[in-house]
């Protein structure tokens, strides 16, 4: 009786007529804010830390109820309405199921909201997102994301956890395979692109996700690249490289943030009020809600930041941290704490009210089921559409590093090409990492692709395994060190080949989550196999698929042409064996330097002058190593076509400027060779004095250009006060005068430059 005459009360304050009605009139958000501050009255302190409680999938839902367990305990939760969220349910019947024991069985019916790491592609795989990033197209990226959010709300999912907008300067961290690369300038426009592609215009609408800008904040600077490792920077660079991301992506309307793993400083993120509270929340007037990152509420006992799970909880409410993943801490502590007087409920007030201004906004209130049509999933799971749009990325996201005498694009016809290692034939490891709802071994392999091409004779050979076993997101992939066993084969093949492809690299499970590594050379005997089949063939066309830069000096010094080809997902072979043959023209370029070795990291392309960076008094006292160059192996920025381009006329509209005055700037750039292409155009700038210093360059624009052979464009940019000023210690945005230099090019090693003074 109870439960019905408080459902009928809900009901009073939204019925479907109304929240219709309000979905399209202009005061959405205000009676979104009314209905919300109406549940909040009506629902108990322990259905409030139920919003706040995200919980894994727990067993086949659409199975028999569990008995015992955490899984018994999970489900009865569910039908008490103290569970806010699930994830990795997955699945129309599934989350169907979910949504029916919770609006039917609990006390308010308030729908979950479901998430899921949707972080390149759903089922049909797009390339990783740091290949995406070096594709610099942010059209394509948004419309990648977009394929992303179609098929897994077809799947029953409203939320995915990602964007990650972690910067990063170091490749031995496993997870840069999961984010933009290195540049806050080039990442924030990634972060809004990606935003947008999950959300859309619309929210409400069916195929739109949230999206979940990650990990907040400072991951990407584990010390050592190790993984979860302790982070120690200073200030400046939280403010002025981590935190720009994050920033764009809540100006991009991102519905959600995750913490992190990691501590910054001393603090725990998940518990750090500064970050979630101050900046976050107050200053950026983010309205929508924090999650917590797997259980990082309960590891702050771990990190000896607090006690026990009750004073976690209180660190993190307190902090702003305002769901829970997985940890069980809210659901075991915040009632009592609450009832004991210690944590107040506006706190617990704060975190529903935003986690309730989500579900509203997806239309969760409206209609529980309103992603789970079984037709709809059927037709748009995998449907062609989405794999000519992931190949169109894919074919975008390859960085052609090297290319001696125009060894590429290899000749369609009357050739004899053999085709080495491994990974050429692999189907499952192109599909990177975090790839949860798809099946494995679904990519085209290059193998594929490139038989497809039959004016040729092709050869394959493996030559040598990767990796010995099976290799799963769960388990530490094991390296082959020892089975030489199929190189003769191989090396006998590339003799009598006119050129040989060797598709080498890091298997898929070689990085993301957990994935750190010291060692950034080609894994187990790839690089033996290269070099002893240089030996007998120099015609080589070596493809690397991987998930963060590798040290390949080697390679670069011997083999003629060198193609990044990360992993790029479902249609991995197809995109490679385009721009093997040059049915397309590679126009990518890298989102992150490429070191010399792994002693040069972190290295990175916006590095500061320091006071001693040239050899001036011809000794041994500047800012270097005595073992290795200064430079990387190949720059941030870098990445050649098909056909060649010319930088002229760089153009600043005047030599000075007040502050507040916009600075135009031009450039013309001329495809020179004879192949259509596209350039990525490049403009960095450096603030010479500054009261904090400056990187030597930094990215503050780009265009992408597509020019035909003979054809010259005049590209302009516009420097605006936002793009010239910087934040300071205290995280103030401030805006000096003094003189600036800009640079344009194909690069961060710019071709052209000039200066201009701001006064
Ligand atoms: C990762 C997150 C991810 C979460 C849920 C964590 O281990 O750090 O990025 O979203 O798991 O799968």
């Amino acid at each position: 009786m109870k439960r019905i005459l408080l459902l009928t009360a809900i009901s009073l304050f939204f019925t479907r007529c109304e929240y219709a009605k309000n979905q399209t009139s202009n005061n959405t958000k205000k009676s979104i804010e009314y209905k919300i501050d109406s549940l909040l009255k009506i629902m108990t302190i322990e259905e409030k830390v139920g919003q706040m409680n995200q919980y894994n999938g727990f067993w086949d839902v659409t199975g028999p109820s569990p008995k015992g367990g955490s899984a018994e305990l999970k489900y009865e939760h569910l039908r008490k309405g103290w569970v806010g969220s699930m994830l990795t349910v997955r699945g129309v019947e599934q989350v169907k199921a979910v949504q029916k024991i919770i609006t039917e069985e609990s006390r308010l019916g308030i729908p979950l909201i479901i998430g899921f790491d949707v972080i390149h592609g759903y089922k049909t795989l797009s390339p990783i997102p740091l290949a995406e990033a070096a594709s610099w197209d942010l059209e394509a990226i948004k419309k990648s994301a977009s394929i992303a959010a179609n098929e897994a709300s077809a799947s029953g999912i409203n939320w995915t956890f990602g964007p990650m907008v972690d910067i990063s300067r170091d490749a031995r961290w496993g997870r840069v395979m999961e984010g933009a690369g290195e540049d806050p300038f080039l990442g924030s426009r990634v972060a809004e692109a990606r935003v947008k592609g999950f959300q859309g215009d619309d929210l409400a609408a069916d195929n739109t996700i949230a999206a979940c800008a990650k990990h907040f904040a400072g991951y990407g600077f584990s010390e050592a690249g190790k993984e979860y490792n302790t982070v120690n920077i200073g200030t400046s660079t939280l403010h002025n490289v981590i935190l720009p991301p994050f920033k764009a992506a809540v100006d991009a309307g991102v519905r959600t943030l995750m913490n992190s793993f990691n501590e910054l400083n001393g603090v725990p993120v998940t518990g750090s009020s500064y970050l979630q509270r101050d900046i976050l929340k107050n200053k950026w007037k983010f309205n929508g809600f924090v999650i917590s990152d797997w259980a990082s509420i309960s590891e702050m006992i771990t990190w000896g930041y607090v006690k026990d799970k009750r004073e976690a909880a209180i660190k993190a409410v307190t902090a702003g941290s305002d769901m829970d993943m997985e940890s069980h801490t809210y659901i075991q502590e915040l009632a009592q704490l609450v009832k004991d007087g210690v944590v107040s409920e506006s706190l617990l007030d704060d975190a529903v009210k935003r986690i309730l201004r989500v579900k509203f906004e997806l239309g969760l209130f409206e209609n529980p089921y309103k992603y789970c049509d079984e037709n709809r999933e059927k037709e748009t799971i995998g449907n062609k559409e989405n794999n000519d749009g992931v190949l169109d990325m894919a074919k975008k996201s390859i960085v052609l590093l090297k290319n001696e005498n125009n060894l590429l694009p290899l000749k369609k016809e009357g050739q004899k090409i053999a085709l080495i290692g491994a990974l050429a034939a692999d189907k499952d490891s192109p599909l990177g990492s975090w790839r949860i709802a798809s099946e494995n071994n679904t990519a085209v392999s290059v193998l594929e692709g490139m038989q497809q091409y039959k004016g040729n004779s092709l050869v394959y050979k493996k030559g040598t395994d990767v990796i010995i076993g099976e290799a799963t997101f769960l388990n530490e992939v094991k390296i082959n060190t020892t089975d030489k066993s199929e190189f003769a084969e191989a090396i006998d093949a590339a003799k009598s080949a006119n050129v040989v492809v060797m598709v080498l690299g890091e298997h898929g499970f070689q990085s993301g989550e957990g994935r750190s590594r010291t060692d950034l050379n080609l894994p187990g005997l790839q690089q033996e196999l290269l070099q002893e089949v240089f030996k007998v063939n120099k015609n080589i066309v070596l493809v690397l698929q991987n998930g963060r830069p590798l040290t390949i000096n080697w390679a670069d010094k011997h083999i003629p042409a060198i193609v990044e080809a990360w992993q790029l997902g479902t249609q991995t072979g197809n995109a490679i064996a385009q721009v093997l043959y040059g049915d397309y023209n590679p126009s990518g370029k890298l989102p992150m330097t490429f070191p010399r070795n792994v002693g040069q990291i972190p290295i990175y392309y916006n590095y500061k002058n320091t006071g001693r960076p040239v050899d001036k008094d011809k000794n041994v006292f500047w800012s270097h190593y005595s073992d290795v160059e200064n430079t990387p192996l190949y720059p941030f920025g870098h990445g050649l076509s098909y056909t060649t381009f010319k930088y002229s006329d760089l153009k600043i509209s005047n030599p000075s400027f007040l502050i507040g005055d916009e600075v135009k700037i031009s450039v013309k750039v001329s495809n020179t060779g004879n192949k259509d292409g596209k350039e990525v155009v490049q403009l960095y700038i450096r603030d010479l004095v500054a009261s904090i210093t400056r990187p030597v360059k930094e990215l503050k624009g780009f265009e992408l250009v597509e020019l035909k052979v003979g054809e010259t464009k005049t590209i302009n940019f516009t420097l605006n006060n936002e793009i010239l000023g910087f934040f300071d210690n205290e995280g103030n945005f401030i805006v000096e005068p003094g003189a600036f230099m800009v640079f344009v090019g194909g690069s961060s090693i710019t071709e052209l430059e000039a200066d201009f003074e701001l006064k």
